[in-house]
């Protein structure tokens, strides 16, 4: 297995490096795992003036897998647009075909007073957001900022997604849906974007490959508010970029941290490139506070996604599992009588517990 090790910026270097704990304890244990890391968003401009140098996106291209920390920094904000960290990001997503978003929202029975909402309503909240990821208004064209004839700005993005785009993306939700409660909502904005009323449409012919999966619609917004109303009405919900990025920053508070919840990109083939689902934290970087519980949970992904191997997939998520039954909690979901752990104790408690 060839791992390309991305760590990123803020605190991506901290918490891939928990990671790493992990996957060598696997190593320790005889699994054949080759690492090699570089550089990509800030840390790539620094490196290459680039922030998906060339090298790294070879490095990528060659690997097996991707596991990748956060990028982004408030220092780079002046930068032009195409060198900010995040380009890196959107460059990787596009140039590796990860066209499909996984990102779980579990919640943790110990967690649930760490939620924001009342226990009853998020407690065994088990949901998948499936976000299509290199198209929609991030990718469309045109786009830009241009002056008009009469001197004002006008900035323009293009949402467009075709047939074809939509169908594999159904199909990954439709499959997962199969292996869990067979429960797919598709969220759109259908009343108003004909971008997303084609979506719909396209849900629909599919559904019809899957009889057993109950398909379901909703607006955007409608979801926006049934995620914090009634979470737990959803088991697999798949949607377009945009929806898909603001759905699942929602989803992860529902479980009281996004310093919980990893992700995996997908391209045609199970290639995948996994990180945690949250950012790169700058204001905590550097002081070991971090939770690295969602970048190690990627690792669990990557076994399970890409290497088919559920057996190392269940040993991660278990060990996880059992640190939080032991009551180590990092900052942010850390409560009054739990035992508080910076980013690297926590990496240990967890390779200790495998
Ligand atoms: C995410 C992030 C990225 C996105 C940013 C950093 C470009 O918010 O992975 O959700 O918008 O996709
Ligand atoms: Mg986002």
């Amino acid at each position: 297995m060839k791992l390309a090790v991305l760590p990123g910026d803020g605190i991506g270097p901290e918490i891939v490096a928990q990671a790493v704990k992990v996957l060598n304890v696997l190593k320790s244990d005889g699994m054949k795992i080759e690492m090699e890391q570089a550089a990509i968003g800030g840390a790539g401009y620094e490196a290459a003036g680039d922030p998906l140098p060339e090298a790294t996106f070879k490095l990528a291209q060659e690997a097996d897998a991707v596991l990748l920390g956060a990028v982004g920094d408030w220092k780079y904000d002046s930068l032009p647009r195409d060198v900010r960290p995040e380009r890196g990001l959107l460059r990787i997503r596009k140039g590796l075909g990860l066209f499909a978003n996984l990102r779980p929202a579990l919640l943790y029975p110990e967690l649930a007073s760490a939620s924001t909402l009342k226990p009853e309503v998020v407690s065994g909240l088990d949901l998948m957001i499936v976000r299509e990821l290199t198209g929609d208004i991030y990718f469309g064209q045109p786009r830009g900022i241009a002056t008009l004839d009469n001197g004002e700005r006008e900035g323009v993005n293009t949402m467009r997604y075709n047939e074809s785009e939509i169908r594999r993306i159904g199909r990954i939700a439709f499959d997962i849906a199969m292996k869990r409660n067979k429960k797919v909502c598709s969220v759109d904005k259908a009343n108003v974007l004909e971008t997303t009323e084609l979506w719909r449409q396209v849900m629909i012919e599919l559904a019809k490959d899957y009889p057993e999966v109950e398909l379901s619609h909703m607006y955007v917004d409608n979801a926006a508010m049934q995620l914090v109303r009634a979470p737990k009405q959803f088991d697999v919900m798949v949607t377009g970029n945009i929806f898909g990025d603001i759905l699942s920053d929602e989803a992860s508070m529902l479980t009281g941290s996004i310093g919980m919840l990893p992700s995996a990109s997908l391209d045609e083939h199970n290639k995948g490139m996994y990180e945690p689902s949250h950012g790169s934290a700058p204001d905590i970087a550097g002081k070991d506070v971090a939770n690295p519980l969602a970048t190690i949970l990627s690792v669990a992904m990557m076994f399970k996604y890409t290497f088919n191997d559920e057996a190392a997939s269940n040993r991660i998520d278990k060990a996880v599992k059992t640190v939080i039954a032991q009551g180590h909690r990092t900052a942010d979901i850390w409560t009054e009588g739990c035992n508080k752990v910076s980013c690297s104790q926590m990496g240990d408690a967890v390779v200790a517990a495998m």
